[in-house]
């Protein structure tokens, strides 16, 4: 009798030790995704060619770029016409662990010069405005390298 009570016992902490690595394995499994980090770069260096005066981009600046509304497809900031600045972000890479920036918008902030080299580098857009800037120049060859690409 006694030694089917400590059966029972172990038994039941088998079980709870199984529930606590099932537990871990469903928090590393959470784990915010990162942003592909070419990319965070790529874009940062089309924002430095930005003149002072345009407004603030609509993702997260403090925190991972494709974090909150960027990777949240309740909230449309690309779609939305009173966004300039706005990204769209594929969290699903990886076992969804890394971010790829799909659909960008630099529209209507004064952009000058030649389209950026580094866009490049955003290997996995689908969506490209670049409307109502000062661009100059032919369209790059590069573009073409950009296979994703849906609409531009
Ligand atoms: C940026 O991310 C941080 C950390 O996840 C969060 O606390 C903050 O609210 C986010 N800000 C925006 C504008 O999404
Ligand atoms: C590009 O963005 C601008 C500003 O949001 C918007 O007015 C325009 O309709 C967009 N172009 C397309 C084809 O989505
Ligand atoms: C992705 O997750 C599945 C299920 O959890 C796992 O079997 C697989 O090995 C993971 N793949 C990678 C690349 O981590
Ligand atoms: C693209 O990224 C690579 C490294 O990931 C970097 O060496 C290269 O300079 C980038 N290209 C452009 C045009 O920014």
């Amino acid at each position: 009798m006694k030694s089917s009570g400590l059966r029972r016992m172990i038994q039941f902490h088998f079980a709870l030790i199984l529930l606590l690595l099932a537990a871990a394995a469903a928090a590393q499994v959470q784990k915010a995704p990162t942003t592909d980090p070419t990319e965070e770069a790529a874009l940062n260096a089309v924002l430095d060619r930005l003149p002072e005066a345009a407004p603030r981009p609509r993702w997260n600046t403090t925190s991972d770029l494709c974090s909150g509304a960027a990777a949240d497809n309740r909230i449309d900031l690309y779609g939305d016409p009173s966004s300039k600045l706005a990204i769209e972000c594929d969290c699903s890479d990886q076992n969804n662990t890394v971010c790829h920036i799909t659909r960008l918008k630099i529209s209507d902030v004064n952009m000058a010069g030649n389209i950026p080299e580094e866009l490049r580098n955003l290997t996995r857009l689908t969506h490209l405005n670049l409307s109502k800037n000062l661009l100059t120049g032919s369209i790059p060859l590069f573009i073409g390298e950009l296979t994703s690409m849906q609409y531009m």
